[in-house]
C-alpha cells in the first residue's frame, strides 16, 4: 500500500512554482486524436492520469512521446495511425476523462467504442450528455456489454442544449462538432478556463470556436485539423490547494506561475477568512497572520467556488474561529475527507449535501485513508498543522492510497520542492517518499 509520512507543525515560507492542468492537459491530449499530423503539447503535468491518457492513446496505434524533465516538459503526440478507436474498461475506470476520446474518434475515425466509466469516489459520473449530444450530431449511438459504441460517416452541425453543465461534456463535443459539417451551437456550456484552453488549442489546429470560456459556443465544422503546438495553462486546483496551504500555516507564501484570475472566487473567499492575498499578473502571495475567521462555501460551476477546492477548503474551516457550513452542489458523495478529518480531530457534521465545520478545533496525527485526489490533498494540508509543533517526537502523520498515488506525489515533489526553496528550507515539513 502506497504511504506518505508528513511531520506538519511549521508554517509553509517561500515561493512555490505551479505545473500546468491536469484537467486542461487531458482534453489537449484527446483532441490530439483529430489531426493526422503531430500535436506539441507544454507545460504537460508529471501526474498519473496523464500517463493513463498515453497508455490509451498508445492502445489506438498514437505515438505519444512524453517529455518530462526538458523544458517546458514538452510532449509531442501523433495519431497518424490510429487502428483501434476504443477505450477499454480497465483503462476507463481508473480514469473517468478517458471518455474524452468518445466525441474525437467519432469525428475523426467514423466510430468509437467507449466503456462506461462508471461510478468512482466522488459520485455516479454519468456521461448520457456526452451521449446526447453525439446524437445531435447525427451518430448512431449503441450500448452493450458496458460499451457504447458510437459511429457516424460524417458528424453534421446541430443544436446542443446541455440540460446540465458539464464540464468535459462541453469539451467532448467541442472536439467532436470541430469536424462536423455545418455549424453547430452549443448552450450552457461550461465556462471553466480548461475549456477555453482547449478551443486556444483547436483553432491552432484550424478549427473554427468562437464563444469557448461562456455559455454559448459555436463551431463551423472543416474538412480537416492540422498540426499545432500550444502550452497548456497553469493548474488552478494546485495553485489554489498551496494558497490555502500557506493560508492553513500562517506561512507567507509564494505561489508562482498561476493565473489569479482563474482564482477568483477562492481568493475573495478566503479574504472574508482574515487572509492577505496579494496578487499580481502571475503570482499569488498569501499571507495569514492573525485568526482565521469562518466562513460559509457553496460550489458551483466555474467561475463559483470549485468543487475541485472543497476538501482542502473544509480543512482550513476546521481551523477558522466560528461555524463555516461547506455545500457541495457539483457531485453527491463528495465528502469522503470529513470523516478522516474527523478521526484527526475535527469537529464536522455532514448532512446530506451539507457539511457543518465546527472551529477551531486541534489537529492530531493519525493514519488516514485517501479517497480521491483533492480528498488526499485535503487530508495531507491538514497533516502540515496536526499537532502543532515539529518536533523529532512528533508522531508521524501516514496517508495511504492504493489508487491516487500520483496526485500525492505531485504533492510531495512540490512539497520537497518548496522546502528546500523557501527561507526556512527543510525545517518546514518532511513529506517522506511513498512506500510499497
Ligand atoms: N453530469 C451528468 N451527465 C453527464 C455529465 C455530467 O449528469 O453526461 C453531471 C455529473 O454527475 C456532475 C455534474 O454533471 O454532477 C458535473 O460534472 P462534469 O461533467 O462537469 O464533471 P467532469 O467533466 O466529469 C470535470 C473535472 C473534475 C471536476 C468537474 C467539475 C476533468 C478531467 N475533470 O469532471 O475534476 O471536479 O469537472 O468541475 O476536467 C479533479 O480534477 O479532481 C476532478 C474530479
Amino acid at each position: 500500500m502506497d504511504k506518505f509520512v508528513i511531520r506538519g507543525g511549521n508554517p509553509l515560507v517561500g515561493t512555490i512554482r505551479v505545473g500546468g492542468a491536469k484537467n486542461a492537459a487531458l482534453p489537449a491530449m484527446a483532441a490530439s486524436i483529430l489531426t493526422e499530423e503531430p500535436v506539441i503539447l507544454e507545460n504537460i503535468p508529471d501526474v498519473r492520469d496523464i500517463q493513463t491518457e498515453r497508455s490509451l492513446l498508445v492502445s489506438m496505434g498514437a505515438e505519444v512521446e512524453l517529455g518530462y524533465g526538458r523544458a517546458s516538459h514538452r510532449t509531442t503526440l501523433c495519431c497518424r495511425n490510429l487502428v483501434n478507436p476504443e477505450a477499454a474498461y480497465e483503462l476507463v475506470k481508473t480514469m473517468r476523462a478517458s471518455t474524452l476520446v468518445l466525441g474525437p474518434l467519432v469525428a475523426r475515425m467514423g466510430r468509437a467504442r467507449v466503456s462506461l466509466p462508471g461510478g468512482c469516489a466522488i459520485g455516479a459520473r454519468p456521461i448520457d450528455l456526452h451521449i446526447k449530444g453525439l446524437e445531435k450530431l447525427g451518430a448512431q449511438i449503441t450500448q452493450e456489454h458496458g460499451y457504447i459504441e458510437a459511429s457516424a460517416d460524417r458528424l453534421r452541425g446541430g443544436h446542443i442544449t446541455f440540460d446540465k453543465i458539464t464540464v468535459t461534456g462541453t469539451e467532448d463535443l467541442m472536439m467532436a462538432a470541430t469536424l462536423a459539417e455545418g455549424e453547430t451551437l452549443m448552450e450552457n456550456c461550461a465556462r471553466e478556463p480548461e475549456v477555453a484552453d482547449l478551443a486556444a488549442l483547436l483553432n491552432k489546429m484550424g478549427a473554427r470556436i468562437e464563444g469557448a470560456g461562456t455559455s454559448t459556443i459555436r463551431i463551423h465544422g472543416v474538412e480537416k485539423l492540422h498540426g499545432a503546438r500550444h502550452r497548456i495553462i497553469p493548474d488552478r486546483i494546485e495553485a489554489g490547494t498551496f494558497v490555502i496551504a500557506g493560508a492553513l500555516t500562517g506561512g507567507d507564501l509564494i505561489v508562482a506561475n498561476c493565473d489569479p484570475l482563474h482564482l477568483g472566487a477562492l481568493l475573495e473567499k478566503l479574504q472574508e477568512c482574515g487572509v492577505k492575498v496579494r496578487t499580481n499578473g502571475e503570482s499569488v502571495r498569501v499571507i495569514a497572520d492573525s485568526q482565521l475567521r469562518a466562513a460559509d462555501v457553496s460550489t458551483e460551476e466555474y467561475p463559483g467556488f470549485p468543487t475541485d477546492m472543497q476538501a482542502q477548503y473544509m480543512t482550513l474551516a476546521t481551523q477558522a474561529e466560528g461555524t463555516s457550513v461547506v455545500t457541495e452542489n457539483i457531485f453527491e458523495n463528495r465528502f469522503m475527507h470529513a470523516q478522516e478529518l474527523v478521526r484527526m480531530g475535527a469537529n464536522i457534521k455532514v448532512e446530506g449535501s451539507r457539511a457543518v465545520v465546527r472551529g477551531k478545533t486541534p489537529l492530531s496525527s493519525a493514519a488516514v485513508q485517501c479517497s480521491d485526489l483533492r480528498a488526499s490533498a485535503s487530508l495531507v494540508i491538514a497533516a502540515l498543522v496536526a499537532d502543532g509543533v515539529l518536533s523529532p517526537m512528533a508522531k508521524p502523520f501516514s496517508i495511504a492510497s492504493t489508487t491516487l498515488i500520483a496526485a500525492m506525489s505531485v504533492l510531495k515533489k512540490n512539497c520537497v520542492a518548496l522546502a528546500r526553496r523557501s527561507g526556512a528550507s527543510a525545517k518546514c515539513f518532511r513529506v517522506e517518499p511513498p512506500h510499497r
